[in-house]
């Protein structure tokens, strides 16, 4: 391994804050959901500088896009470096985007230094990551592995109404030519992305890098709860059946649950709830839910899911409500292949940055690759471990040391 790759730092920030201009809520943090007209200008601009670079592109009929620096034994399975750029709802400027703006600097730095991998290297974006346009987070990756068919697309609806399936249409895609596309194991010889770390620990620690061994697995349950709408100042309390009020049972239930009654790494939240027909003087006919719980160990995740029922049936029958309970996304915990942990542990090593093993509990598309290959990732501190939010920020200098960390890596993961 040569040391000389080092990425350009100036190049990085300037893709950070360029892909930052492409935001649907300029004034509260950073909004840019799949299939949107900020999405839309977000590739246009990560297309261009890959085309500058001569990569060979390939969008898939979800919208995934793969960028492929060719490598001297072109036929072997490539590396596969990249992350998102949709993010939540005022959300930050570095989830997922520091993951592709460091893998598009590593194969910019290989290509200015003539250095031909064996094995190609492709630049991966995937689409929908987030889940918070469609309702189900990672659906561009199991796509992409064949998880998802366009009949699920099409049962992937956001709140105005429109199907990942459509939408993916009126973007300009062919979604029903999904299984054209599909990578499967034995089509990639490994999966590596960079991310900031979103949690307190490096910050705290004072370390660049954590190098990752594991990710918790995920489960989406939505939870629609039905009442009876009636006045809210003519129906005595007696009489009501009021799904608002049950739903507040549930999600303290929820909590508590999480927080003392599974396992010390079970995390539960209800982050999105809709209420009809949300008028202050009408008790509400239904609410919905969405309840988001993590574990790295299944356990944790199927406590906090079986007090759930539990409560929802009592809660139900003693105030004469119906309820459903649909799973709308999981994936189990992910264990980080040696190979990748080791390729990223020398090259930080043979740089001289402070690195230490990490679990990461947010979700990542390297989670969902892991069923076709092996996989790993490296985190950059987030500061105040603040994400999701417009606070979210990382030092450049630290993304830096990520980009250098990763070059060796792929200059390691790409030998035959
Ligand atoms: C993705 O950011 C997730 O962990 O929800
Ligand atoms: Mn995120
Ligand atoms: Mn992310």
């Amino acid at each position: 391994m040569t040391n000389n790759h080092i990425s350009n730092k100036e190049r990085i920030d300037k893709h950070i804050d360029t892909l930052a201009w492409y935001n649907s809520t300029p004034t509260k943090g950073i909004t840019r959901f799949s299939y949107t007209e900020q999405d839309r200008k977000a590739r246009e601009y990560l297309l261009d500088k890959m085309a500058e670079l001569g990569l060979q592109i390939t969008q898939d009929s979800v919208g995934n896009i793969r960028a492929r620096l060719e490598g001297s034994y072109s036929d072997a399975p490539p590396v596969l470096t990249g992350s998102h750029i949709d993010t939540v709802r005022h959300g930050g400027k570095y989830d997922g985007v520091v993951g592709v703006v460091c893998a598009l600097e590593a194969l910019t730095v290989f290509k200015e230094q003539s250095y031909i991998p064996q094995r190609p290297i492709d630049l991966i974006i995937f689409v929908e990551e987030e889940g918070v346009n469609f309702g189900a987070g990672l659906a561009g990756s199991k796509a992409l592995v064949g998880t998802y068919t366009p009949e699920t697309l099409k049962t992937l609806v956001n709140d105005d109404g429109v199907s990942m399936y459509d939408g993916a249409k009126s973007f300009g895609l062919d979604p029903d030519t999904m299984g054209d596309h599909l990578l499967k194991p034995g089509d990639a010889h490994a999966m590596v992305e960079v991310h900031i770390e979103q949690s307190v620990v490096l910050d705290t620690e004072k370390i660049s890098l954590g190098i990752v061994t594991g990710i918790a697995g995920i489960e989406w349950l939505r939870v629609e709860i039905e009442g009876q709408p009636d006045h809210a100042g003519a129906m005595p309390m007696q009489y009501r059946k009021d799904p608002m009020a049950g739903a507040a049972e549930i999600i303290a239930t929820i909590e508590e649950t999480a927080r003392s009654g599974a396992l010390p790494t079970t995390v539960a939240t209800v982050g999105k709830i809709l209420c009809s027909p949300n008028v202050p003087n009408v008790i509400p006919e239904k609410v919905h839910l969405v309840v988001d719980i993590r574990d790295v160990d299944p356990a944790g995740i199927e406590t906090v899911t079986r007090m759930l029922i539990q409560k929802l049936e009592q809660v139900a029958s003693r105030r004469n409500l119906s309820y459903t309970v649909k799973n709308v996304s999981s994936i189990g915990p992910t264990t980080c292949s040696e190979k990748v942990v080791d390729a990223l542990e020398q090259s930080a090593k043979k740089r001289g940055i402070a690195y230490k093993y990490m679990i990461s509990g947010a979700l990542h598309d390297t989670a969902v690759l892991a069923g076709i290959t092996e996989v790993g990732m490296l985190f950059v501190p987030s500061i105040h471990g603040r994400s999701h939010c417009p606070q979210e920020y990382t030092s450049i200098d630290d993304i830096a040391k990520g980009c250098d960390v990763l070059l060796g890596a792929l200059e390691k993961l790409s030998k035959l």
